[in-house]
Parts: C-alpha cells; structure tokens; sequence
C-alpha cells in the first residue's frame, strides 16, 4: 500500500492555464489539411478551419497557441500571408519537405482560428532570417489601434480593430535551425529585436526568448547575463526520443516493447532535472524570480510513419505517448511558481499531436484524452502533496513507479492526477486528506497495452473512461491504480 498525503492546508501558486498550450508549425498536414481547408472545402468547416477540429480543441480548453514555427517561423515572412489569398506569394517550406507554401493561412486566419478556439495567440517572430523593421511593422499591423499607413493595409483587409496580442517569441531555436548562433551572439541580436517591440494595447507584450536545447546550461547563463532586464520569458525545447541504441533512427511509435516503454519513460521524466538546473541558473540573474521559464516544444519524437513524407513528421500516438504527456503535465504543475506556459509540439498530425486526421474524420488520440482530463488544473491553486513511490524498470532506465499532482479549483473541487508507469504492475494507493473531508467523488481513467491507439477505423481503442475502483475513508479515499495508466480524481 503507498500512501498520499494531500495537504489542504498548504496551499501553494496558481497552475497557469497556459501550461496546457498547444503549438501549431506549418509543416507537414498541421495547418493545412489538420485545421485548415479553406472555404470551399467539403470538409465542414467555418471560414477555412475545421469545425471537428476547432470543436475538438474547444473542449480540452486550449489557452493558448504558438504560430507559425518553430522552424518554420524563423524563415516566415508575414507580409506574404496578408491580402487577397490567389495573389499571396508562393514561397518554399524548406525546413519541412520543400513543401510549397502557398501562404493562404497568415495571420488574419490565425487570429480566426484563436477566435473559434476561443485561446490566447502567441506568435514566434523571424529573427534567424528577418529584420528588426519586418517585426516592428508586424507588431504595428496587428495591434496599432491609430491611423497608420499599416493599419489602414490591415483594415483593407478585413481587420477594422487591432488584434490583442499579448504572447510575443523572439527567434526560435537560435542556436541550430534559427541562425546557428552562439548565445551571446544570440542575446546581443535579441536585446536589439525587443527594443522595438512596442505594446500598442493596454498590456504590454509579453516578450519570450529563444531558451537553451535541453541540457544546455551555459545558453541560459549567458542568455540571463546579458539580457534578463529585457525578457520576460525564457523558452526551452526538449524532446524525448527514444530511440534505444539504433543509429540515426529515433525508434518507432508503435512497434516497440518493454525496454521501449521504459526507456521512453525514463528520457521524458529528466525533464523535471531540466527545469530545475535552468530555473536555478535563472535565479543567479534574478533572484526574486521575475522571469517566467517556458517549455515551447516539448513531447516524444519517433521515426515517421512508414510510407509518410518524411519531411512532414508524421507519427502515431499511443498509450506510452498519454503516459510521459500526463508525466510532464504533473512535473509542470509540480514547478508552475516557474513555469508560465508550455507547448507540446505539435497540435495535429505532427509530432505528439493531439489530434490526427484523415480527410474528413477526426481521431482523439491517447495524448488528447490526457489533456481532456488535466484539463481541471488549469488555473487551480496547486496543493502540497506527497505520493510514496519505488524504483521500477530495468537497470539503465530505473524509474520511480509512479507521479502526480494535486490542485483545488475555483469550484472547490480536489483535483487528483497519477500516472503508474509500470508496465505489468498496479499499485494500492491510500489517500489521505489533511484539512478536508471528501463525501464522494469522480474518477476517469486512461489505460492500455503499451501499443494501443486510435486510428480512423479504430477511433475507440483508447479513451478516457469512468473509474470505480476506489473506496470513500475517515480519511480520504483508497484506490487502486493498474499499470500503464492515468487517473484523474475529482473530490
Ligand atoms: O517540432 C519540430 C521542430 O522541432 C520545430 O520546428 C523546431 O523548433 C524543433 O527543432
């Protein structure tokens, strides 16, 4: 029996809503095909985006996108993607399959598609191929309420009244794909860029650096050094992959086995490590924690689905891939008096996704229910908590068996997330409640084999589904949780 000790009387910081943020990258079958089909499309649709889609985003309460890229965003030129859509400039996605970018998806339709979302947009600037003045306009074009020459291009096209827009990232993946710079080169070049970021609306932008790759501690040291006075944010990206000893090949996102699993698992928990060494780093700079950390791309990255585009990374998504989403969500709640927001890549049809297409069907994949059933943490106020684990796994991927989180909302509701990692074990859990008392409650579970996914013909074969496994207590609540799950209590 391992105990939970959930203490209500330590209430700590609020979950930001934004660490439930999506990211969407022209590449592949995101943007087009995945959310946008234009007007004329046979598809279902409201103004060019996918009803299915929109809706199915509506209900896991997206608070925020991230646009255009990724890598897509530092060759992304905006003036290409405004104006009357037949004339837009044809330009090459040379990042992502040499894709021909038609550009009828800029940024009035991105605007939209937050609208019907009903999130928060947060848009990545070109600083690896663009200049300081490309950006300044953009920012004037999208939020100048005032009579300028811009505006009035923006209102001729369609947008009478600025757009708000508060999220603003500088640069992407600076040190490879977005310039190959070295960080200080890296944070000379941004402290000229956000100088002229200018807030035209009534809140300032918020103004988010390219963060470190991983583990790379001196990006953020120097990035802090010389240019903490001016961000707000910084963002890192880390990726699992798990590719187990194979050259060149990042592993398969439906054949694989138990060391797989547990290898997938133990890459994805060292993210908990990395936040901790780079808010640590940050601290030195600015100890009264002002800076917020980000995490902007984040999730499992597998070889491409055979007989896909290579170029378009698509991959499947499975059991495995809701087990490290739910993991990383509980280590971000865990760390929200840090972390701001974080973007798992990408929304649709890309890496991680959350939701797959094929023409005019939709799948809920497993990495979308997770979502489905998290999504109560956001903006609760998380609670002190202790779960008792062990050591799992085989020898080069031991981990602990389980982890979670704990948040109260608004409503006064007890939010519970666990996620037993064990591929063949399930686990009694005693759960106790210190300062409350809980007469019922609502529990979801997600489990599976490892392998298990939806697919268009299958769309079912994982699901969020009602759990009764539990007994009420004096206490609080006892429960058992089987392997390869994730379970949301509600008291
Ligand atoms: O998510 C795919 C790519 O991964 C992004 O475009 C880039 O930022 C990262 O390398």
């Amino acid at each position: 029996m391992s105990r939970l000790v959930i203490n209500g009387y330590h209430r700590k910081n609020r979950i930001n809503k934004n660490i439930y943020g999506h990211f969407t990258e022209h590449l592949g079958r995101c943007i087009y095909e995945g959310i946008y089909v234009g007007e004329n499309s046979g598809i279902p649709n409201e103004k060019g985006m996918r009803k299915d889609v929109v809706s199915a985003l509506r209900e896991i309460r997206v608070p925020v996108l991230r646009w255009p890229g990724g890598n897509f965003a530092d060759e992304y030129h905006w003036m290409d993607g405004i104006g009357t859509r037949s004339e837009r400039r044809k330009t090459i996605n040379t990042h992502w399959g040499g894709d021909v970018e038609d550009n009828s998806f800029g940024t009035h339709e991105f605007f939209e598609l937050c609208r019907q979302i009903g999130c928060e947009p947060y848009i990545n600037v070109n600083l690896g191929s663009g200049r300081v003045e490309e950006m300044q306009k953009w920012i004037e074009y999208m939020t100048f309420a005032g009579d300028s020459s811009l505006t009035r291009l923006r209102k001729k096209n369609g947008q009478e009244k600025p757009w708000k827009l508060k999220y603003l990232g500088i640069g992407n993946e600076n040190w490879l794909c977005g310039g190959n710079m070295t960080a200080g080169y890296y944070a000379d070049v941004y402290n000229q860029f956000q100088t002229y970021v200018r807030s035209y609306g009534e809140e300032s932008v918020y103004k988010i650096a390219c963060g470190p790759l991983d583990d790379d501690y001196e990006w953020t040291d120097v990035l802090m050094k010389k240019a903490a006075n001016n961000l707000d944010a910084i963002s890192l990206h880390y990726y699992t992959y798990p590719g187990v000893n194979i050259e060149g090949q990042k592993g398969e996102s439906i054949k694989f086995g138990e060391s797989e699993w547990y290898h997938t698992i133990s890459q994805s928990l060292k993210m908990e490590n990395l936040i901790r060494i780079h808010t640590g780093i940050m601290r030195r700079y600015d100890p009264k924690g002002r800076v917020d950390f980000i995490i902007d791309e984040w999730g499992n990255w597998y070889n491409p689905e055979p007989g896909t585009n290579p170029g378009h990374l698509f991959q499947q998504n499975t059991v495995r891939d809701a087990v490290t989403a739910a993991a990383n969500l509980n280590i971000f709640n865990q760390y929200s008096d840090r972390i701001s927001m974080a973007n798992i890549a990408q929304a649709v049809n890309v890496l991680q996704s959350v939701l797959i297409t094929e023409k005019d069907k939709v799948v809920k994949t497993p990495t979308y229910y997770v979502y489905d059933m998290f999504k109560y943490h956001q903006n609760a106020i998380l609670l002190d908590s202790y779960l008792e684990t062990e050591e799992i796994g085989p020898e080069a991927d031991r981990i602990v068996n389980m982890n979670h989180s704990v948040s109260i909302g608004d409503d006064g509701k007890l939010n519970i997330t666990i996620v037993n990692f064990s591929a063949d074990t399930s686990y009694d859990i005693e759960c106790e409640i210190l300062g409350g008392k809980a007469d019922e409650a609502e529990a979801f579970i997600l489990h599976g084999a490892m392998n298990a996914h939806n697919t268009v013909q299958a769309s079912d074969c994982v699901k969020k589904v009602q759990f009764y496994d539990y007994k009420m207590t004096e206490r609080g609540i006892d429960f058992e949780i089987p392997p390869r799950s994730v379970l949301l209590i509600r008291l």
